[in-house]
């Protein structure tokens, strides 16, 4: 069911662009103000060379590594992208069954389009007809107006097996013209109170608004931080003292994001930033990243520069508009098998192998 021109994720998301109306290619592709920021993404991984290690060994080789106390087979997971039903109709239960097919790791959205109960148990029931294990699994979590409603979300999460948190910081306030197609909707929030992101500024004044009101804090990551036993990991853009403040208040890891350039224009890239975090947290706790990730050796160049992992967004909706669950699963495939390719070509037998060393720095 995969056609043969399709062979790397540009291939993908320049054949989605056909696949979806105008609207939703709009959304998906969606930048703040000039895109400067979601350029840049691509823009820094592509000032980065690598240079090979000479004849090393590759025996026993593998891209497998250990996350959170969990086996993963390659450190590419799949990143929360709401609404995934606007690119397929199976949406995110398309996306959870690839993953689980090929151990893949992903992170399901608070504004999943499918009940996240409903997701879970796809994810056991695909592991059990394929006989593998389930793949690492992962809640993203927007705080909700009420702190009834993210307890619900919490406990829901946990109930359902769910491994991790992941605290959404960075996308308190939005424009967003974007309206839902009709049978397109959060299902998981039925019966709360409108999400702030759902409620989005859409061109009016914020302050004095009940919008920035609802904006999360420093005592609202604290809560959450009493309010489960799973691991948290904050994903956003810390740096500095904010940083050191997050691993104080009990984050178990950090995602480096700009939200892929949609919220503020002007940020830097991860993969510029990803350095001097990676310095600052000094592998207390581990530190992935996202954004403009695209190919293996964007992956192996985020691993040299600090990164455990990487996150994917923008290409599990291409990869669904295109080919539904194989696109997904193509999607997993190809970044394992560029990741394979480029370590071998690096002289890397592991993900331990790349550090720092591998990079020709001159040009930084
Ligand atoms: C997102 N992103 C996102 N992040 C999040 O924490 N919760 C969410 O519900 C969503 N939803 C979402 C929808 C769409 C259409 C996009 C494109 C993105 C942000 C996403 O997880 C990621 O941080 C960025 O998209 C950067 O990665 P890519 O797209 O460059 O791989």
């Amino acid at each position: 069911t995969i056609p043969p021109d399709l062979r790397s994720l540009a291939d993908y998301e320049q054949r989605a662009r056909a696949h979806l109306p105008a609207a939703t290619w709009a959304h998906v592709e969606d930048r703040a103000g000039r895109g400067i920021t979601l350029d840049d993404n691509r823009a820094a991984f592509d000032r980065v060379r690598l240079l090979p290690r000479a004849l090393a060994s590759l025996a026993g080789g593998s891209t497998a590594s250990t996350l959170l106390g969990v086996h993963h087979p390659c450190p590419v997971l799949l990143g929360p992208v709401a609404y995934q039903r606007l690119a397929h109709a199976e949406g995110e239960l398309a996306t959870i069954r690839a993953a689980t097919a090929l151990g893949t790791g992903s992170v399901l959205s608070t504004l999943s389009s499918v009940p996240l109960e409903q997701v879970a148990a796809a994810r056991l029931q695909a592991a059990d007809q394929l006989d593998v294990a389930p793949a690492p699994l992962w809640f993203q979590l927007y705080l909700q107006p009420r702190r009834e409603d993210s307890a619900t979300l919490l406990r829901r999460a946990e109930a359902a097996g769910y491994q991790a948190i992941v605290l959404t910081i960075d996308a308190g306030v939005k424009r967003s013209g974007f309206v839902l197609p009709p049978g397109v909707e959060a299902a998981n929030l039925a019966g709360m109170e409108a999400p702030r992101h759902v409620a989005s500024a859409g061109g009016r004044l914020l302050f004095g608004t009940a919008l920035t009101d609802a904006v999360p804090t420093w005592e609202d990551l604290a809560w959450l931080r009493a309010a489960t036993d799973l691991p948290v990991l904050v994903k956003g853009m810390l740096v500095g003292d904010d940083l050191e403040r997050a691993l104080a208040a009990g984050a178990d890891g950090l995602i480096l994001s700009n939200h892929g350039g949609r919220v503020l224009d002007g940020l830097p890239a991860t993969l510029d930033l990803l350095p001097q975090v990676a310095a600052a947290v000094a592998g207390r706790v581990p530190v992935l990243l996202d954004g403009g990730v695209r190919t293996g050796t964007d992956v192996v160049k985020a691993l040299c520069l600090g990164a455990i992992a990487v996150l994917v967004a923008r290409p599990v909706l291409h990869a669904l508009a295109v080919a539904g669950l194989a696109g997904v699963a193509h999607l997993c495939h190809l970044l394992r098998a560029e990741l394979e390719l480029a370590m071998a070509q690096l002289g890397c037998a592991t993900l331990d192998d790349l550090t720092e060393e591998r990079l020709f720095t001159t040009l930084r």
